[in-house]
């Protein structure tokens, strides 16, 4: 059964029925005011931090799932019902139910008894604020005499405070109305500056901001008492739960349509004008009255709507593709390069899953973020790094994760992933690949934040190899520390203690357990390195050379061939014993997907056949019809030596799920040793258009990829969790526009280089790169995959195309694959 469809000409996807397997949510915001937002209107909103200006509550976990959201009501003033035009929260039956999710807007609309309602939810550009507007038709043959009741929950600014601290909570709520604009103030008295509001274009008639006054006594969302009585209460509250809720009555002429438009929004005075009077209690509100005024106002909205549009039209045009399988063209094209920018504005901070009082930004996961948002934002790219690099130790290792708010790296899960360091070389490549801008590498970014220790970037990136340098085990691979890429190999924390953090325990002193997986990820960095070195090494610095890195990826590539390579596959690691991990001699965990998609992705295995034996492995051992698992066969028990990873039940997670994030470094692994089949057929088993018919056994959005896939071990093999935000996004991003269509930034200029099924006769691609634009035909008169570029009608030798020195801004490049 299909839920909707992709309405790929408006870059919509459009959901047509409420009751979908799990909330099927998009994200709006892009700058500071952030808002998630599902099918059927549930979500929160928060400013820049989840956790810590969180500005209206949502229950996670809760049943019926997804509680909280922006809901309205509408009453028909004639018999006394009422209705939620997004289904919920009063799950009335509607007609012609549909909710478009579209780039950073939300359009929901239903029709019930003859009345319209569409609701159109997005985050103006360079606001702090979000706009419902809302469009009611009066479709009856009569006049209808309809009340129409917003209700937003206020969360009380630190979301984890605001679910656990009831002591204090129950007596802080404060609020004031003025105008028809119901402001929340909770300790705006004391230290917070800023305050919410809730405003509407129509006088209301009334107004609640007290919970229990708007629900009535032990109801709920569904059957608010004022909606029975058809009018509100006119409460203020004073501590328990501040809301928001208007009560608009309309009177609507057969026919008849009316706009009605609300804003919730986050604004901060300064410090000295906060009260108006100075010596009073009252909000000071002459800088936010001309801003509700503005986004009141029908025109401005649609002007602000039409310039949202633009951004994400300018955005998704840096590159655009059309090839003969639609599956990649609407992700390409649309929602694998928007969820990259979802990506990069929440890390992994809020979705379904993750519950925005958790994690900070993780300096692993952002660096790899930016892999997939580089080329739409450069400039907030660059800036996103030298953040990042602030967080970096001087020892080249790095805070685990940071705060958005403050930019500080948080100690809450401290350091010591020993993979961490590599992937800032691997960001700054890209972005160096991207922009040509080799200034960053000369920024002056302190280490911890503390700016007496500033350095150039270049020297961080050099300390990021030595920190492994200066940690590798009595093999010669790096050690593994706290985890690598996968954070629940905990190699050296031995926890019997229920609830004891597998991450933050140590009780091994790290000098043994060794990761084969960050030994691929040292090739790959220190050849990107040798690389970067080439092009910037300045004659007397202390830079090293870029055959100082050459020789570091050589010696570490034999390192891997002598004690990384288990006979059929790489290993996965050493333990902490010396004991192999991921080898056919395990009992259970004998092969990890890890380090056979990332040696070969680096490079590692082409020369002597070891790549092609490990995909091989790989094809045979953990290849399902859903994608490939990240390990075989699953643990089936606890393992103290192994930590988390054997916690999960077999086919979860990181015990032998299919970890989508992995997958692509499997596929790039196979565009290397030629095998184009492969790729694509890897690449569209997790592509979540390609399994939008699967909807029921999927469950998650057909539209964005997920972070994990129940493997075969488990009873719900091919059931998708954890959608949005995950590295799974940048890497198939990636995978598919640079390896297999083949794409690629280069260090000198645009790279072409298709891996493509014999059977694809053509595609065609537009890249802006650099300030130009490539007009790229990809055309095939073989089967192989040699190439012979033509560019600008002229034949050119290899396969990058020099960013032109005359100023030309089109280019025209004809590759004819044979
Ligand atoms: C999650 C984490 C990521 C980690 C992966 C594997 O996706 O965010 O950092 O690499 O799990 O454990
Ligand atoms: C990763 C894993 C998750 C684990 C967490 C610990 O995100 O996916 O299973 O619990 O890391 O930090």
């Amino acid at each position: 059964m299909k839920y909707g469809y992709f309405d790929d000409a408006n870059r919509e996807y459009v959901i047509t029925r409420p009751d979908t397997p799990l909330p099927w949510i998009n994200y709006l915001g892009s700058e500071n005011y952030f808002a998630l937002i599902s099918n059927t209107a549930g979500g929160y909103s928060f400013f820049k931090d989840a956790r810590l200006r969180r500005i209206s509550r949502y229950r996670y976990n809760n049943t019926p799932p997804d509680f909280g959201g922006r809901y309205l009501y509408l009453r028909d003033n004639e018999d006394g019902k009422y209705w939620s035009p997004s289904w919920q929260p009063t799950q009335t039956e509607l007609q012609d139910y549909s909710c478009r999710h579209g780039m950073g807007y939300t359009v929901i609309g239903s029709t019930y008894n003859g009345i319209q309602a569409e609701t159109r939810y997005f985050v103006p550009l360079g606001e702090n604020l979000e706009v419902w507007q809302v469009t009611l038709t009066n479709q009856r043959l009569t006049s209808a005499d309809l009340s129409l009741f917003s209700a937003i929950e206020f969360c009380l600014w630190d979301a984890a405070d605001d679910s656990t601290n009831f002591q204090r909570n129950f007596s802080t709520g404060q609020v004031e109305v003025e105008d028809g604009v119901i402001y929340h103030k909770t300790e705006y008295r004391e230290r917070r500056d800023h305050f919410a509001y809730f405003a509407c274009s129509e006088k209301p008639s009334g107004f609640d901001t007290q919970r229990e006054a708007f629900l009535g006594p032990y109801r709920s969302w569904d059957r608010p008492i004022a909606l029975e009585r058809g009018r509100s209460a006119g409460s203020i509250a004073f501590g328990w739960q501040p809301i928001g809720s208007h009560c608009i009555p309309l009177s609507l002429k057969p026919g008849e349509q009316k706009q009605v438009i609300f804003l919730l929004g986050y604004f901060e005075n300064p410090r000295d004008q906060k009260f108006d009077p100075p010596d009073s209690q009252t909000i000071n509100k002459r800088g936010v009255k001309p801003v509700i005024a503005k986004f009141l106002d029908k025109t401005n909205v649609d002007l602000a709507f039409d310039s949202l549009k633009s951004y994400w039209d300018r955005l998704l045009g840096v590159l655009q593709v059309h090839t003969p399988v639609e599956h990649i063209d609407r992700m390409v094209n649309v929602w694998n390069a928007y969820q990259c920018m979802v990506t990069f504005n929440m890390s992994r901070s809020a979705s379904s899953y993750e519950s925005g009082i958790g994690r900070g930004l993780g300096f692993r996961d952002s660096n790899q973020d930016l892999l997939g948002f580089v080329q739409m934002v450069p400039e907030r790219a660059r800036q996103r790094i030298l953040d990042l690099a602030a967080t970096q130790l001087p020892s080249g290792g790095a805070y685990h994760q940071y705060q958005p708010l403050t930019r500080r790296g948080n100690n809450d899960i401290g350091s010591n992933f020993n993979d961490d360091p590599h992937w800032l070389v691997l960001a700054v490549a890209a972005y160096l690949r991207e922009t040509g801008d080799w200034g960053i590498l000369d920024e002056l970014v302190p280490y911890d934040n503390l700016s007496e220790s500033s350095m150039p970037l270049y020297e961080h990136l050099q300390r990021s190899i030595q920190y492994a340098l200066d940690r590798l085990g009595p093999h010669g691979l790096p050690l593994i520390g706290r985890a690598d890429w996968n954070d629940c190999l905990n190699l050296n924390c031995f926890s019997e203690a229920p609830g004891e953090s597998f991450q933050t325990t140590t009780n091994m002193d790290g000098n043994v357990a060794e990761s084969v997986f960050i030994a691929g990820l040292f090739v790959l960095s220190t050849r990107e390195m040798a690389q970067i070195a080439e092009r910037y090494g300045k004659p007397g610095s202390e830079a090293h050379s870029s055959a100082f890195y050459s020789k570091l990826a050589d010696d570490m590539t034999n390192t891997i061939y002598e004690h990384g390579w288990d006979g059929e596959w790489f290993l996965r690691a050493y333990d902490a014993l010396g004991q192999k991990v991921g080898s056919s001699g395990c009992e259970e965990g004998k092969i990890y997907i890890e380090p056979q998609g990332f040696s070969v992705l680096a490079g590692v295995g082409l020369e002597n056949g070891y790549a092609k034996k490990a995909l091989d492995s790989v094809n045979k051992r953990l290849a399902t019809k859903h994608g490939i698992e990240i390990l075989q066969p699953a643990y089936s028990r606890y393992y103290l030596n192994l930590g988390e990873i054997s916690s999960y039940p077999p086919g979860y997670k990181e015990n032998a799920s299919i970890f989508c994030h992995t997958n692509p470094w499997v596929m790039i692994a196979e565009t290397k040793v030629g095998n184009a089949d492969r790729a694509l057929d890897y690449y569209l088993r997790i592509n979540p258009s390609a399994r939008e018919g699967l909807a029921e056994l999927h469950r998650c959005e057909p539209y964005v990829y997920v972070q994990t896939i129940a493997g075969h071990d488990a009873p719900t093999h091919g059931e998708a969790k954890n959608s949005w935000l995950t590295g799974t996004a940048a890497w198939n991003y990636v995978t598919i526009t640079q390896w297999i269509l083949g794409i690629r930034p280069a260090w000198d200029g645009l790279q072409v280089a298709p891996v493509i099924p014999a059977d694809w006769p053509d595609f065609t691609a537009t890249r802006e790169f650099r300030g130009v634009t490539y007009q790229i035909t990809v055309k095939r008169t073989g089967p192989g995959n040699n190439i012979n570029l033509i560019v600008d009608g002229k034949a050119v030798d290899g396969n990058t195309i020099p960013v032109p020195k005359d100023g030309r801004k089109t280019i025209v490049v004809e590759a004819i694959l044979k």
